[in-house]
């Protein structure tokens, strides 16, 4: 990191996300006005193949995000010559659109001089909450995307406990498998919970992952597992069986995150005491059934509860924007030397979780 020596009151930076299947950019300025934000998904380059593609996936940002950030720039109704800032996700991602906005940001940033700011992805999901709610330090963030599930005590700005992660699957990946089980295109999250608004979720016993153990780590390749069995039992699955087991996998997912979550909270109140919040952040946080499960553990827990809209928990750019501004405001940038990191946890000390393939 290097010292930034006069950061403007409210600088005007511009954000940039390629770490995925979303190309973005958006403008945000240091009273967490938002100026514009842009995203293009490429759902539909990938869709064919039933999960993000990566070298189809660097292509596409290649080829859309000058486009989007010129877009950005007319719905602000700015030029490069007002950006203060350029911050752009610096990892963990898939590396070939992780290095294509990473060149991007940096030429802009050389070219105007003006700070770059390389952005953890899991930073700019962890500080949206301050963003769209104002939440204060320290909170309790539990971490939901289609690439992270992980509980996270955000102690202060660049200070990351991480108190539980996946041993296997993410839990977004689990809805995503499920519901490519279940037949349904990807992504699968948003189709399966609609699928399961008119599904009992009485109807199939299904495994509540992890449920009782110690600790605050996850688990779901068997609750997939579980569910590939009951639709190999049905033989042909109706409309109704589809809708019942959609229903039940959300519980069980909803049961088990509720547990893990219940365990954050009294590892996180014997360090920061009660009364704080319970964010929750990433993709999967669309998703109502378990939003209002933890809300419900929020309340019964004495902690407020924070949910970005929607728009603000899948992929974005303002995200990304917003933890450049915080991290400008607290005098840092980052060197144009930045090499983009396909794996960036955020807690590099944090404990490793018992099993095989722990995602950072
Ligand atoms: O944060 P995000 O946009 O990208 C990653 O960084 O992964 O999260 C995408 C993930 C996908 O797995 C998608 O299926 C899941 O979030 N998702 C949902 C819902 N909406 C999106 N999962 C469950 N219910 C939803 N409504
Ligand atoms: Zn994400």
């Amino acid at each position: 990191m290097e010292e930034q020596t006069t950061p403007s009151a409210t600088p005007f930076v511009l954000g940039i996300e390629t770490s995925c299947d979303e190309t973005a950019a958006a403008i945000v300025d240091g009273s967490g006005t938002i100026h514009a934000n842009v995203v293009f998904s490429q759902i539909e380059d990938h869709a064919p193949y039933g999960g993000v593609v990566p070298e189809i996936a660097a292509r596409a940002h290649l080829d859309h995000l000058q486009p989007v950030i010129a877009r950005t720039l007319e719905e602000a109704g700015l030029s490069f010559a007002d950006l203060d800032a350029v911050a752009a996700t610096g990892g963990p991602g898939l590396i070939g659109g992780v290095m294509v906005g990473t060149m991007t940001a940096k030429a802009i940033a050389m070219a105007r001089g003006i700070p770059y700011l390389a952005i953890n992805h899991l930073e700019a999901h962890a500080l949206t909450a301050r963003l769209t709610d104002r939440v204060a330090f320290p909170y309790l963030l539990l971490l939901v995307s289609g690439g992270h599930c992980q509980l996270i005590a955000v102690e202060g700005l660049g200070r990351y406990r991480r108190l539980g992660t996946t041993i296997d699957d993410a839990v977004g990946e689990a809805f995503d498998k499920t519901a490519k089980l279940l037949g349904m295109g990807y992504p699968g999250g948003p189709a399966l919970e609609s699928a399961a608004a008119n599904g009992d979720p009485q109807r199939f016993d299904l495994p509540r992952p992890m449920v009782g153990k110690p600790g605050c780590d996850f688990s779901f390749s068997g609750l997939k597992t579980a569910v590939r069995q009951k639709i190999e039992a049905l033989g042909k699955a109706t409309d109704q069986d589809i809708a019942d087991i959609a229903a039940c996998f959300q519980e069980a997912v909803a049961g088990s995150l509720v547990n893990r979550c219940r365990n954050a909270i009294a590892l996180f109140n014997a360090d920061h005491g009660t009364g704080h919040a319970l964010v929750v952040a990433g993709g999967v946080a669309a998703n109502q059934r378990l939003c209002g499960a933890l809300s419900d553990l929020a309340d019964a827990s004495g902690m407020s509860f924070t949910a970005p809209p929607i728009a603000l928990c899948t992929d974005n750019a303002a995200m990304v924007a917003w933890a450049g501004v915080e991290r400008l405001q607290a005098g840092e940038s980052d060197p144009l030397s930045f090499a983009p990191r396909p794996r960036w946890p955020l807690d590099p000390d944090a404990p490793k979780a018992a099993g095989a393939g722990v995602k950072a």
